[in-house]
């Protein structure tokens, strides 16, 4: 705990702002009151590389008198007590001590400007600020609270001074993305107690974020929540399935906050973590009364604004709609991580699976923006990133490997077909130099990596991994290709290492007579469709080979992570788009729809779930593209890569059978685009909207039609489904 006061006397203050930064987390007020409504900020960084500080305009938080400045800092990835988790956060290079730097600039109404600095000056206490862990959670003990201390008058003599420290980073920068904030409080939907020390709560729903308790008991009675996503049939929680990779620190328990109270009615709430969770077991060293409203569940995370919206007559569809928001928007702690509960790590190929559905539901460049310069900070001097970014140094590893690395091509790419800006590129490109020079020296005999994970999570049947990373190199090489031509360099090495890559993806793992990938599987003819590896003349034929496999493993999908982002989309391409549907209304496992029929109201993390959900994480946003598919494929909003930023808008819905209607909303850049289609006496009816200033080709049963911006309305009497 920080303080500092200080006078304004006669002159009244025209304009203050107040500017901070923390390692890892500052909670700074005025007169009691908090700066801002942000949570956990400022957004996480490689903290000795670059750290961000928030601006607020805070005049209205000041008065004549005198006034007080209070700050309470938390750890976060900075400074990782003890080895809580895997991945070595507690012997970072930046670990040190949370600190803080502030400065609020006042703009008196004579004119002259008066700044108050964080320096020697302040006062410093510890209270009742125990222990803070991202992981493990905040202890609090409120005997030790120090009543009016970030008021006037407090007397703070015995205090300590504040030591004044080194800066964690030469780079302080402004951190444009929006903060995090709470996007909607839950009140329980389900409790239950077990005696009087034991209670669980049921928010009905699986987000990210933390719990406000409101409570009265014995001074000294100790209170645990601990946060999980599965409820034992005994009413107890389970965390076996998200603590996998965490080692209890002293007294301290995995996604647990600890509270000791002190005789009064007392609403708590941690500061310093956030937690992934539905339920909540509270138990209590003596009796307490606890009641369905005395503990309501915040969800939070980075605040991006909703630009897309997607509806359809499928029940299905809309509970994985909103599966997906929910994932989606848990796994956005100021930078885009896997799950909230058990790792809460940026993996680079959870996100860039992720752009499209996050891109049409979020205005998300500015996080994304932040997340490459994140990028730039983890690239080592090899040129090579690690497969969690920030890292403290864990996860720069041959078992990881270039398919999640492609990240760094695809993100930008995708930022730009969303938002026709280049700037991301351009500030990529001498990372994507090195980090291919880097792959130049792991190159085999035939010139290619073969390192690395690539179908991840697959249901039955792997596929070589070997060939996925081969096609990711040929990716790289062909977005590098095309990042040239776009910032005019000079791009033919590429171009031509991307076409030796698809020759020898053609002569090695192509075979011709059979019209298959590698060792055959659904991933690996899904990925060679959508990468544009497939000899034209074949494509059809691999299509169909696709098709067919499917239906021959009884409509069920066989593959993992990347076959979940290409087989729908490549299906609806080459003329399936009806199996397509098929496929993703399925519910029986392994389906999206399976974990829906299961009671989630999130996206899990594989499409093997145990009977208990014991194994898996239950809110992963990696397998969810099925919801950008909606968009683009239902609703048929799509981007024009030769005209990006939705300047042109190829509209193609795919009317398909079992759908009744469909509608979709895209708030582009260039404004609103609209499509919306209902099946009418036999006909579809279809509506689009074209925003001004941009124009749009429709495309449907093959028929190309081009349209102006502005409201069209079409009728068809009978559509093949095939473009
Ligand atoms: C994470 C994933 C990640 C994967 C890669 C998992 O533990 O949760 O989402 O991409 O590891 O190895």
């Amino acid at each position: 705990m920080f303080r500092k006061s200080f006078q304004v006397d006669g002159v009244h203050v025209r304009q203050a702002r107040f500017y901070c930064s923390a390692a890892a987390y500052g909670c700074f007020k005025i007169n009691g009151s908090p700066v801002s409504q942000d949570l956990l900020n400022p957004g996480y960084t490689h903290y000795d590389k670059r750290n961000l500080y928030s601006v607020y305009d805070v005049g209205s938080l000041l008065r004549q008198g005198t006034n007080v400045i209070s700050a309470v800092l938390g750890n976060g990835f900075y400074n990782e007590i003890g080895k809580v988790a895997t991945w070595g956060f507690e012997s970072a290079r930046w670990r040190n001590r949370a600190r803080m730097t502030c400065m609020l600039r006042m703009e008196m109404e004579d004119g002259t400007v008066r700044e108050i600095l964080s320096d020697g000056s302040w006062r410093t206490a510890v209270g009742p600020y125990l222990v803070n862990n991202i992981y493990a959670g905040d202890k609090y003990d409120s005997r030790l609270e120090k009543k009016g201390w970030e008021l006037a008058g407090y007397d703070d003599s015995g205090w300590q001074e504040a030591m004044v420290v080194s800066a964690p980073s030469p780079l302080l920068a402004a951190q444009k993305m929006p903060a995090i904030r709470v996007s909607e409080e839950l009140g329980a939907q389900g409790f239950r107690s077990q005696g009087d020390t034991l209670f669980i709560y049921d928010f009905g729903k699986n987000i990210s974020g933390f719990c406000k308790l409101r409570i009265q008991g014995n001074s000294g009675t100790q209170v645990g929540l601990q946060h999980g996503e599965i409820k034992l049939p005994n009413n107890r929680l389970e965390v076996g399935n998200i603590a996998c990779y965490y080692s209890p620190m002293e007294d301290k328990e995995f996604q647990t906050d600890t509270y000791m109270l002190n005789g009064e009615l007392q609403e708590l709430s941690p500061q310093f973590c956030y937690h992934g969770f539905q339920y909540v077991e509270v138990r209590t060293s003596q009796p307490v009364h606890l009641t369905k409203e005395s503990l309501r569940a915040e969800f939070f995370h980075t605040a991006l604004e909703p630009v897309g919206m997607f509806e359809c007559s499928d029940e299905l569809f809309n509970k994985l709609s909103a599966a997906t928001h929910v994932s989606y928007l848990s796994n956005l702690q100021s930078i885009p991580t896997d799950c909230p509960q058990r790792e809460k790590n940026g993996w680079t190929a959870d996100a860039h699976m992720s752009m499209d559905l996050a891109l049409l539901n979020y205005d998300g460049i500015l996080l994304y923006e932040k997340w490459l310069d994140d990028f730039l900070d983890n690239q080592n001097d090899s040129g090579r990133i690690s497969g969690i970014i920030p890292s403290a140094q864990w996860g720069y590893d041959d078992w990881i490997g270039p398919v999640w690395d492609a990240a760094m091509f695809g993100i930008p790419m995708t930022l730009y077909y969303y938002y026709g800006d280049t700037r991301p590129i351009e500030k990529m490109w001498p990372a994507c130099v090195k980090y291919l020079n880097y792959l130049k020296g792991r190159e085999n005999t035939e010139k290619t990596v073969t390192y690395g994970i690539g179908d991840w999570v697959y249901y039955k049947t792997q596929t070589p991994t070997d060939y996925t990373t081969t096609c990711y190199y040929y990716f790289d090489n062909r977005l590098m290709a095309e990042f040239a031509r776009l910032l005019g360099k000079d791009g033919t090495a590429y171009e031509q290492k991307a076409q030796y890559l698809r020759q020898l993806i053609q002569c090695k793992y192509f075979d011709r007579e059979k019209a298959l990938f590698s060792n055959g599987s659904q991933a690996a003819q899904g990925v060679a469709l959508y990468l544009g590896l497939v000899p034209k003349e074949y494509e059809q034929r691999v299509a169909d080979n696709l098709s067919q496999m499917i239906a021959a493993n009884g409509g069920a999908l066989d593959c993992g992570m990347l076959g979940s982002k290409t087989i729908l989309r490549m299906l609806c391409k080459y003329g399936y788009a009806d199996q397509a549907f098929q496929i993703a209304n399925r519910t029986e496992a392994p389906s999206w729809g399976n974990w829906i029929k299961r009671g989630l109201t999130s996206l899990a993390e594989t499409w093997n779930l145990s009977p208990t959900f014991k194994d898996a994480s239950l809110n992963h946003v990696f397998l969810g593209d099925i919801h950008a598919w909606m968009y683009q494929y239902l609703a048929g909003i799509n981007y024009d890569e030769a005209q990006p930023g939705f300047k042109h808008i190829l509209l193609q819905p795919y009317f398909v059978k079992g759908l009744d209607w469909a509608k979709g909303s895209y708030r582009s850049p260039m404004g609103m685009v609209k499509s919306e289609w209902v099946r009418r006496h036999g006909r579809i009816v279809l509506d689009v909207e074209i925003p001004a200033n941009t124009s749009a080709t429709l495309s449907v049963d093959g028929k190309k039609q081009e349209l102006h911006s502005g409201r069209h309305h079409f009728v068809y009497e009978k559509t093949k489904n095939k473009h």
